[in-house]
């Protein structure tokens, strides 16, 4: 553990240069020794993805034939003065994904993606899951700052009836503390965090990639005042568009490389899949290359990369005249301060860009493409805006959106060093050249600590971590990129790269996990502990 041994190796710049040195060899060494799990790249300049395309066997249709969707609203199952309680079940449905072809899949209500929320700041939800699957389940709200008990900590499951736990292996740990249900499980989320686009996924030790896969994710948005005095497009102009890949088998059934496919008690990929599974079929809000109709004005996209390995660089083909396309409203946690005009988007898993669109800018009648710069073949298409009228428009994007105070580093009281890195093998993916181990506390923090973090990385590895979010401070001996504005849960972090982030742990005591969102890395171990106190 080179770098965690070295807790002044930080700041400078001639410090960061000797991490970078330090870290080199540590990459060389293992790359060379151990022979490692990591046969294809696609990419590592930084331009794209670490992960292996698995191919679909059946004839995918053309691009932009299937009408955008958007996932239903959830209404409330009761309401009180204090909150809002909803159902959900995980269940079994077979849906029409591919036109024409039935694919089995996991579901929250037996969609894909699940139900959306409409959480408002200040008011509590309760979401009461009911497990109809024949494996646990998790349900983790990313993004969000939730007591422990309700945060879906990996080992804190929801068995179906009659469940038989396996025995621990060094894969599936033993976890003490688990705090396992049978059936069902209240999770409760205080909403004191501001407007911003979250969303709930599976988040089961070892088996998230194959689980998420099969489609148990939705999104979860956070609304308030503040937000929505703002003149920003709303309505049926603010779209969620949840980005994911996949493959399809023959038999139209999703195709994914697990190591044992009932996910009983052995988690991980066939190689060459360990380096991420990455798909050829792009959907949009689960519809392959969906085109969506919008009238000839400002629109609100809330893009969600939920892809489990997939990076995308998002464009638009044609780019409105004099460019700067995508304007970044909002980050992971919330709005920016002041909107930032893009020509291309860089969205690693997990991530949420909040973007405004103004098809005005476009010709009635105009087709304007969505592609992935990143992809290849289909994986460059994601979807198509046809420009229908124009209408008049009275959003506006303020030059003001919100205020972010910068936190205050001279309060900072502990600085980390954490090195994501692949060291061979079935939980070859490692922090400081450990696998997770639920018992193990990678970081002890105190509540209301100001802490910054350096993170390394080999590969792509997009870091989250969960309870906080934090700002991004540097990458390599630069500022934040044009893509590290706001509050982020995840940073993006390219291979060879070192990053530094400050965080203050607001919150609740109690144990969190954090961890590389490629689902493939976590699932093979890329994951540890931060306990809050
Ligand atoms: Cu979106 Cu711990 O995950
Ligand atoms: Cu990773």
């Amino acid at each position: 553990m080179g770098l965690a041994s070295a807790p002044d190796a930080c700041g400078g710049a001639a410090v960061s240069r000797l991490s970078r040195r330090q870290f080199l060899r540590i990459a060389a060494a293992t790359g060379a020794g151990a022979g490692i799990g990591v046969p294809l790249l696609s990419g590592i300049s930084g331009s794209s993805s670490t992960g292996v395309v698995l191919t679909s066997r059946l004839r995918l249709p053309a691009p932009f034939q299937v009408p955008l969707s958007i996932p239903p609203v959830l209404s409330p199952t009761r309401s009180d003065a204090t909150g809002d309680h909803y159902e959900m079940t995980q269940r079994r449905a077979r849906v029409e994904i591919l036109p024409g072809v039935n694919t089995p899949i996991w579901g929250y209500d037996g969609i894909f993606p699940g139900p959306t929320i409409h959480a408002r700041r200040g008011r509590t939800v309760t979401v009461h899951h009911r497990n109809d699957l024949p494996v646990p389940v998790v349900v983790h709200l990313h993004g969000s700052r939730t007591p422990h008990g309700s945060d879906g900590y990996p080992t804190d499951l929801i068995v179906p009836p009659g469940w038989q736990r396996p025995p621990p292996t060094p894969m599936l740990p033993a976890d003490p503390h688990a705090n396992v249900v049978v059936g069902h499980r209240d999770y409760v989320y205080p909403m004191t965090q501001q407007a911003a686009t979250l969303w709930y996924h599976d988040h089961r030790m070892g088996f998230t990639g194959a689980s998420v896969w099969r489609g148990l994710a939705g999104f979860f948005l956070i609304h308030d005042d503040t937000e929505q005095a703002l003149p920003l497009p709303g309505g049926d102009r603010d779209l969620p568009i949840m980005l994911t890949d996949r493959a399809f088998d023959a038999d139209g059934t999703l195709r994914y490389p697990s190591l044992e496919p009932d996910l009983y008690d052995t988690p991980g990929v066939h190689d060459p899949y360990s380096s991420g599974v990455l798909g050829d079929v792009i959907l949009v809000n689960g519809r392959p290359w969906p085109y969506a109709e919008v009238v000839g004005a400002r629109h609100r996209l809330r893009i969600l990369n939920a892809s489990n390995a997939r990076r995308y660089r998002l464009t638009l083909d044609p780019p409105p005249p004099g460019g700067g396309g995508l304007v970044q409203i909002g980050s992971d946690g919330g709005l920016l301060e002041r909107p930032i005009a893009h020509d291309a988007i860089d969205i690693a898993e997990a991530e949420r860009f909040d973007i405004v669109i103004d098809f005005g800018r476009y010709r009635p009648g105009q087709n304007v493409v969505l592609r992935n710069a990143f992809g290849g073949g289909g994986t460059a298409n994601v979807m198509r805006f046809q420009v229908t009228r124009r209408v008049r428009d009275d959003s506006h994007i303020p030059a003001n959106l919100a205020t972010i105070e910068p936190v205050p580093l001279s309060g900072a009281t502990t600085t980390r060093h954490f090195l994501f890195q692949n060291r061979g093998g079935a939980m070859g993916w490692q922090i400081n050249g450990q696998p997770f181990e639920p018992t193990v506390v990678n970081a002890a923090t105190r509540l209301g600590d100001t802490e910054v973090w350096t993170l390394i990385a080999d590969f792509h590895h997009p870091i989250h971590l969960h309870l906080v979010q934090f700002q991004i401070l540097s990458r390599g001996l630069n500022g934040p990129g044009p893509h590290d504005h706001g509050w982020k849960d995840v940073i993006d972090l390219r291979p060879a790269e070192e990053a530094t982030i400050v965080t203050r742990f607001i919150g609740y005591p109690g144990r969190y996990v954090f961890h590389c969102h490629n689902l493939e890395h976590e699932d093979m171990a890329m994951m540890g502990n931060f306990t809050a106190s």
